[in-house]
């Protein structure tokens, strides 16, 4: 069995800001609400005449491959996170393909939300390992501002959601270090505490203005429900990592959470019992970027130098599913 390992990572968020006074113009809300009950100061939304999925994921790719550096003909499979493709179908990682003239090697789409990106960088560990492939395009990228209800109806959701995109090159380990383990779960039975409901194919209509028009074509989310799970299935799913490699909490050297909310990730972080230097947030200037958010914020803890060879890295997210995930890597 190989061991597989980031050699590189990369972000790209869209140009435009949107902060919390500019949320006041179109809602009833507050920055200081915002601000308390999340952390979020502001978020990036696409522009529509420049921005898609799979080319904010193709510009965070192109900063993985330099900084791994590594060729883009290298890469020999590619794994996309993403719960808000380009297209209903095909999947935004052939898109992406597409841009970078990759075409011929798989791509294949996950669609796990907030967990999405470690669900990925699973999916790409357990290629490695077996030996099937050598270097693989993990991609985390979301357009949500375009499923939000914008008005004082969707305020608790609209404020926390926004757009970006992170990659990050996952190769062959030459040198002992990189992932030594994943663990992934799901529950279903939580499947309409977070959800965009329209376009669905197991209704009549796919999609129609009544729907475009309707509630169910926003996404929904019961946020105290996802609040009390979270809190939980976060600290669980890396207690979870830690006792499968023998280690302890205090053996972490940065914990990157799912960027869902600061007062979870504060809440993780006094529950796992580690200083705030050692929980990277980013939330206060991009929001909730789901699948996107981890490779965005490792890429950021890495150019902040605060990852650097050898230390432990732990990733964990909770989120639309529900699922929940974790990963542990020596970098
Ligand atoms: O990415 C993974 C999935 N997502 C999450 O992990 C999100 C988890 N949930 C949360 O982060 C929080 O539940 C929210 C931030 C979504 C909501 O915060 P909360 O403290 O749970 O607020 P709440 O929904 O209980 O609402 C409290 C009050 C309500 O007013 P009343 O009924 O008490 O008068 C809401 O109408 O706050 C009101 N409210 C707002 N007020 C101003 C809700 N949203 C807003 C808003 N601005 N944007």
């Amino acid at each position: 069995m190989y061991k597989s390992k980031i050699a590189g990572v990369g972000h790209y968020v869209p140009e435009k800001v949107v902060t919390n006074k500019d949320l006041e113009e179109i809602m009833d809300t507050t920055n200081e609400w915002i601000v308390e009950r999340t952390g979020i100061e502001q978020r990036r939304w696409f522009d529509p005449d420049k921005d898609t999925v799979a080319n904010m994921g193709t510009r965070a790719a192109r900063q993985a491959l330099e900084r791994a550096q590594t060729d883009v003909n290298e890469i020999d499979f590619i794994v996309f996170a993403t719960i808000t493709p380009d297209y209903f179908f095909p999947g935004s990682g052939v898109l992406m393909q597409r841009e970078l003239g990759l075409q011929g090697i798989g791509a294949l789409d996950i669609r796990n939300a907030c967990s999405g990106f470690i669900y990925a960088l699973s999916t790409a560990d357990q290629f490695i390992k077996t030996g099937m492939y050598k270097c693989i395009l993990v991609i985390g990228a979301e357009i949500q501002s375009s499923a939000l209800d914008k008005s004082t109806e969707g305020r608790s959701s609209s404020v926390i959601f926004a757009d970006g995109a992170g990659a990050a090159i996952v190769k062959r380990s030459e040198n002992g270090a990189g992932i030594l383990s994943t663990h992934l779960h799901a529950d279903g039975d939580f499947a309409e505490e977070l959800y965009v409901k329209d376009p669905g194919s197991s209704r009549k209509t796919r999609l129609s203005q009544e729907l475009i028009d309707g509630p169910t074509f926003n996404l929904t989310m019961n946020g105290n429900t996802v609040f009390k799970h979270a809190v939980v299935r976060f600290s669980e799913v890396i207690n979870e990592a830690l006792k499968q490699n023998n280690l302890s909490a205090e053996d972490i050297d940065l914990l990157i959470p799912h960027q869902a909310n600061l007062r979870i990730s504060n809440f993780v972080q006094k529950q796992m019992k580690l200083p705030e230097d050692k929980v990277f947030n980013n939330i206060m200037h991009y929001g909730n970027t789901t699948a996107a958010s981890i490779p965005i914020a490792m890429s950021e803890a890495w150019e902040a130098g605060k990852i650097k060879d050898g230390d432990l890295i732990c990733m964990a997210a909770f989120g639309s599913g529900f699922t929940w995930a974790s990963a542990l890597m020596v970098w």
